[in-house]
């Protein structure tokens, strides 16, 4: 039920949702792509808005899944640089939600140990949201437990313009640059590669999410849109993660991603 309370307990291990877990394979990095939300609405004869409402219902527990998982990261796409397009009644509702989100959720994700940042343009958001970016970033920054990236105002693209522009800034050598360093740049320097990418509602593109991060990870597309896509839906496809043969490139098991 999406519209049931907000509690969701963080499942641990031996709840029956992780039954059929397999604790050595699990990916350290999921990225989720939240999309159907809007089409979810529109099926209930709902505005689109409340959609994006229940998104957020869900979201919470997806976090608290991944906590209970023990990720190292979930990357979540909020708003992309293209969403400035859509209504703009859409878009207010949006940076509203985000705002609230902050406001509601900060304290409890901060003691749930989870080190939230934003990833993407956030000097071009409103004033008060960014000062509530900053002061949550800043709350959970000694955190030490999942790293909750929201791409708002993101681009992939533009994140890799943006660290070519930090690059040259630097005045670093050119012929220093490689594949390992370049990550630094990026607004996800501190994380590890995707390793499983989501997205949900049937559409099976990547929508300039993440395209540096993403290079080697499993895509997983889900049918139910965002609003639909459940703690179980979630575990699903951390087993289906576990079931995949990661080559790297390589051979048959020439690289693991096991976390222990
Ligand atoms: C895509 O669905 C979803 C978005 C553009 C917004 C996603 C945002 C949330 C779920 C809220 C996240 C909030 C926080 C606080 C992180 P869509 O609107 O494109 O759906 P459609 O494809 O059915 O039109």
């Amino acid at each position: 039920m999406v519209w049931d309370s907000d509690t969701f307990p963080i499942p641990r291990k031996g709840d029956p949702l992780f039954e059929k877990i397999k604790w050595s394979r699990l990916p350290k990095h999921v990225a989720i792509i939240m999309d159907g939300n809007g089409r979810w609405a529109k099926r209930r004869g709902l505005f689109r808005t409340a959609g994006h409402t229940a998104g957020v219902r869900m979201l919470k527990k997806i976090l608290k899944v991944a906590i209970g998982l023990e990720l190292e990261a979930l990357t979540v796409y909020a708003f992309s640089t293209e969403n400035w397009k859509r209504p703009q009644a859409e878009v207010d509702f949006l940076m509203k939600l985000f705002a609230e989100y902050l406001d509601r959720e900060t304290q409890e994700m901060s003691e749930d140990n989870v080190r939230i940042k934003f990833l993407g343009r956030i000097d071009e958001l409103a004033p008060s949201l960014q000062n509530r970016i900053r002061s949550a970033e800043d709350l959970m920054k000694e955190n030490s437990g999942v790293r909750f990236n929201v791409a708002t105002n993101y681009g992939g693209k533009d994140e890799i313009i943006r660290a070519v522009q930090k690059i040259i800034e630097s005045g670093i050598d050119p012929n220093s640059i490689n594949e390992h360093n370049f990550d630094q740049f990026l607004d996800t320097s501190e994380d590890p590669p995707v390793d499983l990418l989501i997205r949900t509602s049937g559409d099976k593109r990547l929508s300039n999410f993440l395209l540096w991060q993403t290079a080697y990870a499993e895509f997983y597309f889900a049918n139910e849109a965002f609003p639909e896509f459940t703690p179980e839906a979630f575990v699903e496809a951390i087993i289906d993660f576990g079931n995949r043969d990661r080559r790297f490139g390589g051979l048959k098991n020439s690289k693991g991603t096991s976390k222990s």
